[in-house]
Formats: structure tokens, C-alpha cells, sequence
């Protein structure tokens, strides 16, 4: 029974997460765009997922794959400028169908944003989304910048998959007394 994990970023802080999170629990890695990452290949699948103008950036590759995700354990980090709140648990609803929302574990990681990796365009659009942001923390944010990095974070979520490695190891030892 094995477990793998399957990310979507653009900046690097989605993939240093997954990264992280594979070193300490010993899953492999996969971007979403790479041409060998098959979530059929495995039990139970970790999903990490960048969250730009409000929406996972995993979620069309979550609706393409959704047949192969339902049924699965899974466990879903998003990382983000906004911290853990209600606003942000609407974001991850409105990116997922409802039967595949129901399943998952979600955890919210604090990512970055460094002006200088991003273009000329997503910058003023930033700028913009800060002038009419009303959080003046949120609001300094877009227009700055800001490094939340943090890998302790990542505790909850190594918690939960060792969790699922044992709940897997526990139904393998049962199927084969049984056999
Ligand atoms: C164009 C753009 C839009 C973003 N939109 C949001 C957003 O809607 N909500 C939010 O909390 N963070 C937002 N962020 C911050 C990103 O979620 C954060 O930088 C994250 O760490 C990026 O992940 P990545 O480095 O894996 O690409 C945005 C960042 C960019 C560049």
C-alpha cells in the first residue's frame, strides 16, 4: 500500500512544502505536470495546491483526474498569502466538486511572495488588488510581498499521513490473515 504526493505551484513555496513533507515521511513527489505523475498508481494521495486569485491552482487537474481521486484517502495541504479562515475554506469549496470536497482533509500552509520572481503584470495587478484590499495586513502583503514560510507547519499533515500509513499497514495485515 503506498502513498504519494501531487503538486501544483508556480513560485516554488507549493513544491518546497511537498518536498518537506516527502523527506519526512518518505512519499515521492510528483508536480502535476510532469508526464509520470498517475495518481492511479497509489492508495493514498497527498495534494498540495498554490492558491492564486482564489482558487487552487490543482483544481482542474483534480476535475480531470476526479474518477481516479474518488474513493482514495487524501489529504489536501493549500498554501497561501491568507492565513487559515473561513474565507479561505470558501476559496478550497468553490475549487473542488462537492463528492471530492467531502473526502478530503484540508490543511492551510502560509506561503510567499517575492515581487521580483513575478512579472510586470501580475505585479500591477497586485498592486491593484492591495488598493482595494480593506485588511490593511493583507493589503501590505500584496504589495510587498511577504515570506511565511514555515516548516514546522507541515506538522499536522506529517501527523495525518502517518496516520494513513498505519490505517493502510493495519488493513493489509488483516486482508492477509484472512487469506
Ligand atoms: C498572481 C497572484 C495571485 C494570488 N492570489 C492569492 C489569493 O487570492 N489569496 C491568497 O491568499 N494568496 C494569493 N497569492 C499568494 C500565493 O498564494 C502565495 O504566494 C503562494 O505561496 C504561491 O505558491 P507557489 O510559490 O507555490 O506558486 C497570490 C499570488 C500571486 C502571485
Amino acid at each position: 500500500m503506498k502513498g504519494a504526493i501531487f503538486f501544483s505551484g508556480k513560485y516554488g513555496s507549493t513544491e518546497q512544502y511537498a518536498n518537506w513533507i516527502g523527506e519526512a515521511v518518505g512519499l515521492p513527489v510528483f508536480n502535476i505536470n510532469d508526464a509520470q505523475a498517475n495518481p492511479s498508481n497509489y492508495d493514498f494521495l497527498i495534494l498540495g495546491s498554490s492558491i492564486i486569485y482564489f482558487k487552487l491552482t490543482i483544481r482542474k487537474w483534480a476535475k480531470k483526474n476526479l474518477a481516479t481521486l474518488t474513493g482514495k484517502s487524501k489529504v489536501l495541504f493549500s498554501v497561501s498569502g491568507a492565513g487559515p479562515s473561513e474565507k479561505l475554506e470558501r476559496w478550497v469549496s468553490n475549487s473542488f466538486p462537492s463528492e471530492l470536497l467531502s473526502q478530503i482533509e484540508h490543511i492551510a500552509l502560509r506561503g510567499r511572495l517575492d515581487h521580483s520572481k513575478v512579472s510586470w503584470g501580475v505585479r500591477l495587478m497586485l498592486w491593484i488588488g492591495s488598493l482595494m484590499n480593506p485588511n490593511p495586513d493583507a493589503s501590505r502583503d500584496e504589495r510587498l510581498g511577504f515570506d511565511y514560510m514555515d516548516k514546522s507547519s507541515i506538522e499536522p499533515i506529517v501527523r495525518l499521513i502517518e496516520q494513513l500509513q498505519l490505517n493502510e499497514t493495519t488493513e493489509m495485515q488483516r486482508y492477509v490473515k484472512s487469506t
